[in-house]
């Protein structure tokens, strides 16, 4: 049956033009248009010195991993110095390598290899806050100019006692009061997320100075771009306002409990966001290089994401995460996918982002029957697909008890409220193979538990498997790569109240079109009538538990999907 998937697949990538030898010479400004980008959580993927904890040489170590699997870029999570109070997030040297992580010579080999093999490099950048363990905070809290404006500091309230409060109402995303007082400095500061994590002061203009050469440092590092970490969390109102109540029914302390009205999306983000597209794209037409992505995550409104581009900067879609799930309806996909292109902007790239560290894995967000409805339907839209380490293989979820648990959001949370919150669950190693520590590291103890399941479900025997995840995952990616998804009109359509159509066309090129099942049932779909599409179609790819063969051809007036199957299928017409 795959050496049928490999027939129907020369059929579809032989037809449209490939890149002159002239054209790949030249700069690719816009290399991400139809790529798939591979996100790397650095502690949990390879390690290679036994310590239980993932590192750069175990990454460079398994670059082919991500070539094979069709990917065109790496996001790698935070890799530079940091006491890990937030696994990286809380960084204390902008411009150095964690230790345990390995060094900067470490990074310049992974570089060097990724170049070789043809996949992009993109780091995390995190603006919002360092750490409290970088220089930065230490002579701020001395008042050693210029630090001391370097950071979000404000004077305490006195309460009815006489008591000493936090200025306002603010809350952190991990829960409790996002101010904490400094016995040296005598003030309150800011951290939207851990105490570990002091806010950065984005209104001054040495600050924004140091965080531009940040990137310049690793732009001439040879990175194509950036993933910028909390964005929309970068400015506060400056009059300390306290925030409105949500209405929401959590305890007083959690981030829901109040509207982030005050230190959320607040305007001035999109000018300082707007300045570094223009570093980027200055560092493009000084050195010639490919262009450098900017990929920014904001869990915000389409509008305010929208405002990103206009700026010239690519917000995340995370709808396949926040908006969507395994309870909703064709209708839902197709409302929110339509609002999305429907808002884009002329010219400009989508993405669909289908899983990440600090969210549930998407095998276990949308259930064994739809593990793979995302797959197929990041690949079949127009634009970047962003996906997670391991979702290419469907891990799923580790349940984590209180005591095992070491995020910060799940530990803030405490014992009654951890699993609400808690990303340890997304965050196991990596399951390469059957052997000790799923091949993750050679030593038994991994900083978080390996899952049980690892004997069965792991790379190695996917690859073995005549029909898999990782091998509809490679089929996707090649998919991705055709004239029709690259360059075709994009049609979001209903075929009957259960069934949600994307329809791809480009004449001359052919059609392809993805089916999902919505109903657990099978249904009869005449997607001939639904969708006008040509009467003669093969399935190219289908959802690892249909059942469905790639290869076969079907009848288009006539289909039956199994129940909460998607289903691929091309058409030469
Ligand atoms: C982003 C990261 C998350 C981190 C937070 C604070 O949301 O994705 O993992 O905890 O920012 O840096």
């Amino acid at each position: 049956m795959w050496s049928l998937f490999f027939v129907s697949f020369g059929l579809l990538v032989g037809i449209g033009a490939q890149p002159t030898d002239k054209a790949a010479k030249q700069q690719n400004l816009d290399w991400w248009k139809t790529s798939v980008i591979y996100q790397i959580y650095p502690r949990s993927f390879k390690d290679s010195n036994g310590d239980g904890i993932g590192d750069l040489n175990g990454i460079t170590e398994k670059l082919e991993h991500i070539k094979d699997a069709g990917a065109d870029a790496l996001w790698l999570s935070p890799i530079y110095s940091s006491p890990q109070k937030d696994f990286g997030y809380d960084i204390s040297n902008f411009t150095d390598i964690a230790e345990e992580y390995g060094t900067l010579d470490h990074f310049d080999q992974l570089v060097a290899k990724a170049k070789k093999l043809g996949v992009k490099v993109l780091l995390d950048f995190v603006p919002n806050h360092s750490s409290d363990e970088h220089e930065w905070f230490k002579k701020s809290v001395k008042r050693i100019k210029p630090y001391d404006e370097y950071f979000v500091w404000r004077d305490g309230k006195i309460g009815p006692k006489g008591e000493r409060l936090p200025p306002n109402n603010w809350l952190s995303v991990f829960g409790k009061s996002a101010w904490e007082w400094n016995e040296e400095r005598k003030q309150y500061f800011y951290h939207a997320f851990v105490v570990g994590q002091p806010d950065l002061n984005y209104r001054n203009p040495k600050l924004r100075q140091e965080m531009e050469d940040v990137l310049t440092f690793w732009m001439k590092r040879g990175v194509d771009g950036f993933r910028v970490d909390a964005v929309n969390h970068m400015f506060e109102v400056a009059n300390l306002r306290d925030e409105p109540r949500s209405g929401k029914a959590v305890p007083v302390d959690d981030y829901d409990f109040l509207d982030h009205t005050y230190t959320r999306d607040l305007n001035e983000t999109y000018g300082v966001v707007a300045s570094w597209q223009k570093l980027l794209d200055n560092f493009v037409a000084q050195h010639k290089t490919d262009g450098k992505l900017m990929i920014l995550e904001a869990y915000t409104s389409i509008p305010k994401s929208m405002q990103f581009y206009s700026v010239g900067a690519n917000p995340f879609n995370f709808m396949f995460i926040a908006d969507l799930n395994q309870n909703s309806k064709a209708i839902d996909f197709k409302r929110k996918i339509d609002d999305w292109l429907n808002a884009i902007p002329e010219g400009k790239v989508s993405n669909w982002v289908v899983g990440n560290h600090d969210n549930h894995r998407v095998a276990t967000r949308y259930g064994e029957k739809r593990e793979d409805q995302l797959t197929l339907l990041s690949a079949i839209l127009p634009g970047i697909t962003v996906v997670y380490n391991g979702d290419e293989i469907g891990m799923v979820d580790r349940p984590f008890t209180y005591a095992e648990t070491v995020d910060p959001a799940g530990c803030n949370a405490g014992p009654d409220r951890y699993h609400l919150k808690s990303r340890d669950p997304e965050r196991t190693p990596y399951q390469w193979d059957a052997t000790t520590s799923a091949g993750f590291s050679t030593s038994t103890k991994t900083w978080l538990p390996v899952h049980d399941n690892y004997k069965t479900l792991n790379l190695a025997a996917q690859k073995k498997d005549a029909v898999s995840h990782y091998k509809l995952f490679q089929a996707t990616t090649k998919l991705k790569k055709t004239p029709v998804i690259q360059k075709g009109r994009t049609e979001v359509l209903l075929a009957g109240e259960n069934v949600l159509a994307v329809v791809r066309r480009l004449s001359g090129q052919g059609t392809v079109t993805l089916l999902i099942n919505f109903s657990d049932k099978p249904v009869k779909v005449d997607a001939k009538g639904w969708l006008n599409i040509p009467m003669k179609a093969q399935i190219y790819a289908a959802s690892v538990k249909s059942g469905l063969k790639a290869g076969a051809q079907v009848k288009v007036d006539d289909v039956t999907l199994p129940g909460a199957a998607s289903v691929i299928l091309y058409s030469r017409a």
